[in-house]
């Protein structure tokens, strides 16, 4: 192993441990940042991200409320309980686990939070702030890779920067913040045409496909930074990234593992934008 370890874990203890002490200091002004998460079914892996969403709240000091309804919910129960959230002064952020069942309009569920509680920052309002330049919450998964490159001091002006993958939760804003750092970015996705020749070109790959150990050394540009956001299970069980860590690590200059990278920062960056929210709100 050749490539530096970029440790998630490591700074987001070190990130939750300055939280803590801002959500205490804010408490005795007598305001708790408070979350509220809504899960609709019985998707494990949504389950999972919700308790662990949940748990951090907890460790951090933040007041959490997590609601669940099963996957033939009425909408208009969730839409319901979404009015009385926007309108709760002890909550300060709202976050709907994606994805939702079927008979669910999921852009209209996100309209429904109020901007200033959009932790996600999935309202297209959040969305139209973050692309003019001056948002209000960065998603959070996109939020935590931008904070191990200024933890590593990692410059990204005029760096070639290379997302694979166009989702609306990882890869359209991390392109954005990317050219917001002054990047040169390309967003590649399933109809790109040779994607190996944009990966090679990449001093900053960040791999969000959702395609276990997709990413491999010959793929990679000696040098670069590869932050892998995947989380795959194999058939053994295993959890593995969309990069292959073993042979990218040999070649790259800084790398994040799975698990232990990307993974606890999302959560991190999910308690940053509550407490922001909440000083916001406290003034
Ligand atoms: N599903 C997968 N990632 C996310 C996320 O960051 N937020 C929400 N709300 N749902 C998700």
């Amino acid at each position: 192993m050749t490539a530096r370890l970029l440790d998630g874990n490591a700074l987001a203890q070190s990130l939750r441990a300055d939280f803590k002490t801002r959500a205490e200091a804010l408490a005795a002004r007598g305001t708790r940042p408070g979350l509220a998460v809504i899960l609709v079914g019985e998707d494990p892996a949504s389950q999972v991200y919700v308790r662990n969403k949940v748990n951090a709240c907890a460790q951090a000091g933040f007041h959490s409320e997590k609601i669940t309804y099963p996957p033939d919910v009425d909408p208009q129960v969730v839409f319901d309980r979404l009015a009385e959230l926007n309108a709760d002064p002890t909550i300060h952020g709202i976050l709907v686990q994606l994805p939702l069942p079927k008979h669910f309009d999921s852009d209209a569920v996100l309209k429904a939070i109020a901007p200033a509680k959009d932790v996600d920052g999935f309202h297209a309002e959040n969305v139209g702030a973050l692309m003019q330049g001056h948002p209000r919450f960065i998603p959070c998964t996109p939020y935590g890779v931008m904070k191990f490159f200024a933890d590593a001091g990692i410059d990204l002006r005029g760096k070639e920067a290379v997302v694979l993958g166009r989702s609306n939760i990882v890869g359209k804003p991390m392109a954005m913040l990317l050219l917001q750092a002054s990047a040169t970015v390309t967003v590649c996705h399933s109809q790109t045409r040779d994607l190996a020749f944009h990966t090679r070109r990449a001093d900053i790959l960040v791999a969000a496909l959702g395609k276990a150990r997709f990413v491999t050394a010959d793929m990679v540009k000696p040098g670069a930074v590869v932050i892998d956001v995947g989380i795959n299970r194999l058939p053994d069980g295993k959890l593995c990234g969309d990069v292959d860590f073993a042979g990218v690590s040999e070649v790259a200059a800084a790398i994040t593992p799975v698990p232990g990278g990307v993974g606890p920062m999302t959560i991190t960056m999910l308690l940053a934008n509550t407490l922001e929210a909440a000083e916001r709100e406290a003034g």
